[in-house]
């Protein structure tokens, strides 16, 4: 796109209808402000530099690019057809300083993103009804460019429902809880590997809108099993599947409001996963790992001075409501923080702006561990 051009282009696809529109005009800022408005339902306010704004509109597929925003301070609204219930959110926005933040609504005006932008990566949204969304990008001493696009949400693998209550304890769990590195030659089943995710960051209380406490945050459609700073939920975890019922072996993402898994590679990564993880035998042996993994930037904006100890302790937190969750359905894991990090990121294909926090293995137990502690009590 060149400097001095806007260029808007809209194109409905429905039905075999196809309308393509597109409007290009040099050096007229007075009448560009006019047609952005119009056109993108804006409301008023100093506009992002229209000399740079790009906005495409194809059902489905949405994208606002702008440059150079220079110290911009606003809000403005664009209206995008969407023919899904979710929708993907990919940020390659690259802001200097200021802040960019983005709501999206279905027509019902339940809120489906809410985030700030600048931490390059792909976001899963909550759910919204098709038809006509609302996008509002707020600006606050914006400089940078933004990049911004709402894409089709990925086919989804449902897991089952979680147990909500188990027959072990707490205390049992806890008790029994070991880390064990030998597993047998047996596949896991989905509501294992659903139950391990659930309690890692399933979602224990869905809400359509934040609390009227929470603010200008980023949202995530409600509050998960592990606790997180501000709830801002920086955990994102994935699944590398090798021999789990029900799936085909690669890599996974798990989606808490959905209680879903989206494939994010389509083949086997546990060689890749087991040479990054400097060739620890558990990540070879068992039918699955979970790899927690977290976009620290998410919670930088509101926690500048704390992000860097919080996260790991969220990663933790997540990591041992895995741990018990595991130990109560009778499998076995472990927590393995030794490893390449950037080498284990790659293994699995994760999105720009994910750091990988831990490796857990799902397997059920090879060894009779039970009987090797002679003083387990109770
Ligand atoms: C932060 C952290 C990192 C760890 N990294 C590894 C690892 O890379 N490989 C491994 O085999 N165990 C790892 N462990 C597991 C410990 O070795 C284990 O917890 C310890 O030996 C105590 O045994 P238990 O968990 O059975 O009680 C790690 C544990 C923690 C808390």
């Amino acid at each position: 796109m060149k400097s001095t051009f806007a260029h808007i282009s809209f194109r409905i696809d429905r039905q075999g209808m196809r309308l393509l529109r597109s409007i290009r005009y040099r050096s007229l800022v007075a009448a560009a402000s006019f047609l952005l408005a119009v056109a993108c339902g804006r409301g008023p306010g100093t506009p992002i530099p229209e000399s740079d704004l790009e906005i495409t509109d194809r059902v489905e597929d949405w994208r606002l690019t702008t440059i150079s925003l220079r110290n911009v301070t606003d809000t403005v609204t664009y209206q995008m057809t969407q023919g899904h219930e979710t929708v993907l959110l990919a940020d390659s926005s690259r802001l200097t300083s200021g802040r960019a933040k983005v709501r999206v609504t279905d027509p019902g005006g339940r809120t489906v993103f809410y985030q700030g932008l600048g931490s390059p990566g792909s976001y899963f949204g909550g759910n919204g009804a098709p038809g006509t969304w609302t996008v509002t990008v707020t600006l606050t001493k914006a400089k940078g460019n933004l990049d911004l696009r709402l894409a089709p949400g990925p086919e989804l693998v449902p897991l089952p429902a979680p147990v909500l209550d188990g027959s072990v304890s707490v205390e049992r769990a806890l008790t029994l809880r070991r880390s064990i590195r030998h597993y047998a030659e047996q596949a896991v089943t989905l509501g294992h590997l659903g139950q391990m995710l659930w309690a890692g960051q399933g979602m224990t209380e869905v809400m359509d809108e934040p609390p009227s406490w929470f603010g200008d945050h980023w949202w995530t459609g409600g509050f998960r099993a592990t606790p997180s700073p501000g709830a801002l939920y920086p955990i994102e975890l994935y699944v590398s599947a090798v021999d789990v019922e029900g799936l085909e072996p690669g890599v996974y993402g798990y989606i808490p409001v959905k209680h879903a898994l989206w494939r994010v590679v389509e083949e086997s990564r546990q060689e890749a996963l087991f040479e990054a993880s400097l060739r620890q035998n558990p990540i070879r042996d068992a039918p699955a790992t979970v790899v927690i993994a977290a976009v620290v930037e998410r919670i930088r904006d509101k926690y500048p001075n704390w992000t860097d100890r919080f996260v790991p302790v969220e990663a933790g937190a997540a990591a041992e409501n895995m741990f018990l969750q595991v130990q109560g359905i009778g499998l076995a894991t472990l927590y393995m923080g030794g490893f390449d990090f950037g080498a284990a990121a790659e293994a699995v294909g994760l999105p720009d702006g994910h750091d990988v926090f831990g490796l857990m293995p799902l397997g059920w137990p090879a060894e009779d561990w039970r009987e090797q502690r002679a003083n387990l009590p109770g």
